[in-house]
Parts: C-alpha cells; structure tokens; sequence
C-alpha cells in the first residue's frame, strides 16, 4: 500500500460524481464505482492507496453506507480493489491493464484507441544516424569507471552553448545533466523540499510536477491562469505574502495552456522570489517550440529572454530536456543552475542514480548537430496539426472555448459544461483516451477544462474530434448505463 485517503479527500477528488441529471443516472453504487474508476484511470488516486472506511465515506458524501459497500463491492468485480479482513481496501490495476506513457492506465491492446491523454512527439529520423556516430565516440569512455553524476563534458558544453546562444552567459559547470527532465524536478524537489514545505504551481499545470511534488511531501498551494496566462501583480503579491519555499512555473508554452509568459513578469519575479525567500524552478521543456510563425520580413518571432536572465541572486533553477522538441525515449534532460548548486545536486543524485547513461548522451550531442532543422521541422508539422485540430473544434465542438496556444503540443479547451471528468469516461468507450482537466489541478477543480495535444497526425486528430463530440453528445442523450459500465469506462 502507498498510502491512505480519507473520506473527506474522496468525496473532494469525486467532486461531481454524479454529472448527470437525475432522471438519466444509473444506481447511485455505479456511479461511484464508476468515478473512483475514473480517478484511478487518470491518475488522480493512485494504485494501492487505501480508500476510507465505508462508513467514512458514506458519511463524506451524505449517502447510505449500503451503498458504498455496494460500490466496494463492484470495484472488487472489476479488479479495482482489494480487500482483507482488518486491513481494509486499496485500489489495484485489473488484469489485462498496463500504465501508459502519460501516467494513465489502460487496456493491454487497443489498436483503435486514440490516445489523446500523452503530449509527445515520436522520433525525429536522424536520431538513427546519431546513434550510430554516437558507438563511434563510446571508445574513449570505456577506459574509465563510467560515473559522471554531473553528465559528460561534452554534453554540458553543448547544453550550455544553447543557453549563451539565447544570451544567456552559461558555464559547463553550470549544468547538471539528467535522466528527462522529470529526473531534474525529482532531484531540485530532493534538494531544496522538506516535508510540508510550502510550493506554489500554476494551475493548471503539468501533473508529473504535481506528483514529484506531492512524491517530497510538498504543501502545494496554486496560483491561477486566466485565459490571458498568468496575473502579474497577483502572482508577485501572493508570493511575497505566502513565501514558499519553491515556486515550479513553465513560462513558455505552459504545459498545458500554451500561454508564454511576458518579459515584464520575467523581470519582475527573480528578485521578489529572492526577497520571498522562494526558488524558482522554470521548466523550459517547451521553449523551443514556438509557433509563433514568421514576422514579414520572414524572421522568426523573437521569444522573450529566460526567466534566469534577470536572476542576480542564484535564484533560479531552469530545467529542460530533449524529450519536446526531440524525443522522450532519449530520457535526456538537465538542470542549470549556480555552480556550487550543481554540485549540491550532482551529490544527491549519487544516491538516487549515480549517473545518465554515457552512450545516451553521446548520443544527445550528435543529435544537437542537427538541432535546427529537426526543430524547423517540428515546429512547422505542429503548427499545421494545431491549426487542424482548431477548426475541427470549431466545426464540431462550436461552444467550446480555445484560445490559441502560442507555441508548446497542447491546446486547453473550455467546455460548455463542467463534465471533463464523464467526458473522458463516455469518450474512452468510443476510442478516444483523454486528460481530463482536474488532472491538471491539486484540489477536482477544472471540471470545465480538457487539453488536447495536436502531436498525432491530422487524420487522427479529425477522427478524434468527431469521437468526442458523439461522446459529448450521449453525455446529454444516452441512458446512463451506457456510460457508467465498467465497458464504456476503460476497456
Ligand atoms: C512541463 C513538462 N515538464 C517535464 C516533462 C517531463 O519531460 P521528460 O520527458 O523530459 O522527463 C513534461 C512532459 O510532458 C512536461 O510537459
């Protein structure tokens, strides 16, 4: 077991269990049977957490404890849960299920399945090249004991090179290299967290944040996006009133609304975080991926500078990686911060693991030689597969709302209704694996919100489309065992 849930935390994840208007619900036991599922599907209660008593539970969401032992008891069917006598009951992961590359987790096979829940692009087609030429580097190495916990020099150098070529002055020693950028947020969060320290996150934000927040024990606290991206004067207040400990922001194409942040607040936030007493982690995945397009004179849109521009105080530490602009399976990433920072980090991470793989990054610094064009044309592909998936919205799916993201691989959609969470259960029966909004929250909010990656090609992302809305549709229309059987739920 990982963990427990109280009651009262159930009942908040489960926020509206019900979504549907009385007369079309299914028996009240598989409604909730179905919305634990729900949450356990997209992340949000995790495998082998203990859930409340029944008694707790039925008295959290002012419902008869015959119901939630009904509820239990269907969960069991289903493989959701297990139980022991004076143990209680934890969540499980059925037979035949398997956890994806977004977190969540699904049926083994399903060829037909739209998998809208995961934002990553597949490989480029030098990356074959790279790895060869790569082999050819690996001699020099060998002779040594193969441990490099702050990543080869060669690796640090081109990552720092990028830096200084976006005016950014950066020194190797200034970068720590990491398994993804994932391994960088785990290895700051172990440096500078303790339990119970306060953080600040946007919301929404990237859930993989969210758990290697909550995975330090970390007293998370949210700061708001509109739809214009994020309220400077609030954001500069709530810091300097909250203090946290960590403030973790993703300033260019965030993750998951697209909004890039403006320089004024880029200027603003280094010295009051540093006045607060608050390191910033900015999350950089994304930067390169603007899509902005061209200005007339056919330049590229410039972008503002990073946030660690404005840093006097060694307050920052930027994270990125390879994975957006290239490719997840490199699980290549870094940390740049002070040097003294760097060796702080390179220590703790001797005792998660050691070192990346040399190959690996031999591997990266091939690739990097051939950055430009393979980010040229990603950009351009993402741009068309952006442009594609909004007009199908606004044919199909008119009422909902979508600003343009600016650059990044998702879009964040405003529904007509506050049903995220039922939407992705009643489209995962027709084909479509989606991410419901309080994915990207702390606390089952964004009921009214969806992110749609445009990674998969545009053919995909049309029928996609036409899914969801039919989904949509029999949320309003179909009777509801349709949408609350164990079927239409996951398989
Ligand atoms: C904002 C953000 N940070 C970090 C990551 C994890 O990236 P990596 O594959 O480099 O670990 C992701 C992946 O989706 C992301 O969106």
């Amino acid at each position: 077991m990982t963990g427990m849930v109280r009651g009262s935390q159930l009942a908040r994840l489960l926020g509206q269990w019900h979504a549907l208007p009385a007369r079309r619900r299914s028996p009240d036991y598989l409604a909730l049977a179905a919305s634990v599922r729900g949450l356990l599907t997209d992340g949000r209660l995790a495998l082998g957490m203990r859930l409340p008593a029944e008694r707790d539970l039925a008295e959290a969401l002012g419902i008869s404890r015959t119901t939630v032992s009904a509820a239990y008891r269907e969960l069991r069917d289903s493989g959701h849960l297990s139980s022991r006598r004076g143990s209680g009951s934890w969540t499980t992961l059925p037979d035949g299920m398997r956890v994806g590359a977004s977190g969540l987790w699904g049926p083994h096979d399903d060829p037909d399945l739209i998998d809208l829940s995961c934002a990553a692009p597949p490989a480029p087609a030098e990356l074959t090249e790279a790895a060869r030429a790569a082999v050819d580097d690996l001699p020099a190495y060998l002779g040594k004991v193969g441990y490099w916990p702050c990543g080869l020099d060669v690796l640090r150098e081109a990552v720092a090179a990028r830096y200084a070529a976006r005016g950014l002055p950066t020194r190797p020693e200034q970068i720590v290299i990491t398994n993804g950028t994932q391994h960088a947020l785990d290895l700051v969060s172990r440096l500078l967290l303790h339990p119970g320290a306060p953080v600040l996150v946007e919301s929404p934000t990237y859930p993989g944040a969210l758990a290697a927040l909550a995975g330090a024990r970390a007293r998370i606290a949210t700061h708001g996006l509109g739809r214009t991206g994020w309220d400077g004067e609030l954001l500069v207040d709530t810091l300097r009133q909250t203090r946290p400990r960590l403030a973790y922001l993703i300033p260019e194409f965030q993750n998951p609304t697209g909004h890039l942040m403006p320089v004024r607040l880029r200027e603003q936030l280094p010295a009051v975080a540093h006045s607060a007493g608050t390191d910033l982690v900015i999350d950089e995945s994304f930067v390169e991926l603007s899509l902005m397009g061209p200005l007339a004179d056919g330049s590229d849109t410039p972008m503002p500078p990073p946030v660690a521009a404005f840093d006097k105080h060694s307050r920052v530490l930027t994270i990125g990686g390879l994975s957006k602009p290239y490719w997840g399976g490199m699980r290549i990433g870094w940390i740049r911060a002070a040097a003294p920072i760097v060796q702080r980090l390179a220590a703790v991470r001797v005792g998660v693991d050691m070192a990346s793989p040399v190959l690996d990054q031999l591997v990266a610094v091939r690739l990097l030689a051939y950055g430009p064009e393979i980010v040229a044309r990603r950009r351009a592909e993402m741009t068309r597969r952006r442009d594609v998936l909004l007009a199908a919205l606004a044919d199909r799916l008119p009422e909902w709302r979508v600003v343009v993201p600016q650059g990044g691989l998702t879009l964040w959609a405003e529904l007509d209704a506050p049903v995220s969470s039922a939407l992705a259960r009643a489209a995962e029966g027709l084909g479509v694996r989606l991410a419901p909004g309080p994915r990207f929250g702390v606390d089952g909010t964004l009921e009214r919100f969806l992110r749609l990656p445009f990674t998969l090609p545009e053919a995909q992302l049309i029928d996609a489309v036409d899914r969801m809305a039919a989904a949509r549709f029999d949320l309003d229309t179909a009777p509801a065992r349709s949408l609350y059987s164990e079927q239409a739920l996951i398989a």
